[in-house]
């Protein structure tokens, strides 16, 4: 769709305006400022449009039964570290679960904990709650009867004024200097296509509350055995990067090195399965594998990784593909990856990815369809 050919035309623009910097001799001075400066804004309009990606793809969402108190503590720690702002928890124990794509709830209660935390520069208490709710089947109700999970976030900011109270769900509707004005507008398409609702539930010149409700599921979420002290070995890791082109393949092994990991670089497919069972074999296990998804001419990253698989069950991989859009990786991870890196990437990128890959491992089994 658009959204994914204005994100190929920026990956272009930045790609070339990365160039240019490189061939810009160091004394233009003013040339090099006007080039960081285009490069920082297609940055954000790339970061963007693949905000946009993630619902108007419709996607598949990867639904997996959580408990919402998980994401809501995960959530009010990533949002709210740094700042003076309290967090005040209130969620009953017996909390129904929920199945929910995990990542894209987050990202709504992301949002909704960024607002409160921007609507209290000075500091402030964010209470977050969460409950059990039963609705009747209402004709002209705005969902349909059954159980749901209420969550409420509730901050004590200036509010929202009334006359903006519609207006506020708006693509692109801020009141900030420098904001994209999507928070909103995506997390409600995100509750929507659970099955559920976000709204403005009350606002007054002492702070706002917003609340969404998602269906409650009826299965109890699987239990996760968490591994102690997730934090990384000391010992030098080994990577294998799979990927056809040369220029990738260095830059890629150059920003691993960068970052104290040893790289082994294969070309495709075959390659490197064979160079992982025979590093298995020598007990000199690769920590984590990036493929590219497609191959020319030879085997991608999907045959990869089942073959890969079955050799080691609890192979951490990370595909490494052109699209940066949920639906793209949501698809990836069905197929048991831990992880996806979308082209192109930073170092900062790189070393995430491995990161958040290597410790999920530790505490969740993969996903496979
Ligand atoms: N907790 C809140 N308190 C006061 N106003 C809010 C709050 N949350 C959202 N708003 C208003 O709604 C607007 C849209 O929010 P959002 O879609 O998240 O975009 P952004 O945060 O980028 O402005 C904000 O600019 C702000 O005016
Ligand atoms: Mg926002």
């Amino acid at each position: 769709g658009i959204a994914h050919d204005l994100n190929n035309i920026l990956t272009v623009i930045s790609g070339n305006i990365g160039l240019a910097q490189l061939e810009a001799p160091v004394e233009e001075k003013n040339l090099l400022g006007c080039l960081a400066k285009a490069s920082q804004a297609a940055q954000e309009a790339a970061h963007m449009s693949s905000q946009l990606l993630t619902f108007s793809k419709g996607g598949s969402p990867v639904k997996k039964i959580v408990r919402m108190s998980e994401l809501l503590a995960k959530s009010a720690h990533f949002s709210l570290h740094g700042s003076n702002l309290r967090a005040e928890m209130n969620i009953p124990p017996d909390l129904w679960p929920t199945e929910v794509d995990p990542t894209q709830i987050e990202q709504v209660i992301n949002a909704l904990m960024i607002n409160a935390r921007e609507a209290m520069p000075s500091g402030g208490t964010v209470d977050i709650s969460a409950r059990n709710i039963e609705l009747d089947d209402k004709p002209g109700a705005l969902l349909p009867g059954g159980r749901y999970i209420k969550v409420a976030i509730a901050d004590d900011g200036g509010g929202v004024p009334v006359d903006m109270a519609t207006k506020i769900f708006d693509p692109y509707f801020t009141t900030k200097p420098v904001s994209s004005g999507l928070g909103l507008s995506i997390s409600f398409s995100i509750v929507k296509k659970h099955g559920g609702m976000l709204h403005l539930e009350q606002s007054s010149p002492v702070g706002a509350v917003f609340s969404f409700y998602l269906p409650a599921a009826r299965a109890e979420p699987a239990v996760v055995k968490t591994v102690a002290g997730s934090g990384l070995p000391s010992t030098l890791q080994r990577i294998l990067v799979m990927d056809d082109e040369e220029g990738i393949r260095e830059l890629t092994s150059q920003l691993l090195n960068t970052l104290g990991y040893e790289v082994t670089a294969v070309t495709d497919g075959v390659e490197a399965v064979n160079t992982y069972e025979r590093a298995m074999r020598r007990g000199e296990h690769f920590q984590a594998v990036i493929l590219d998804a497609t191959i020319r001419g030879g085997m991608g990253g999907l045959a990869t990784i089942s073959r890969l698989r079955n050799i080691d069950p609890s192979v951490v991989a990370i595909i490494c593909s052109g699209y940066s859009d949920e639906a793209a990786l949501a698809e990836f991870l069905q197929y048991g990856f831990r992880g996806a890196l979308p082209k192109p990437f930073t170092r900062r990128d790189l070393a995430d990815v491995l990161q958040r890959a290597v410790m999920t491992s530790k505490t969740e089994p993969a996903f496979v369809r």
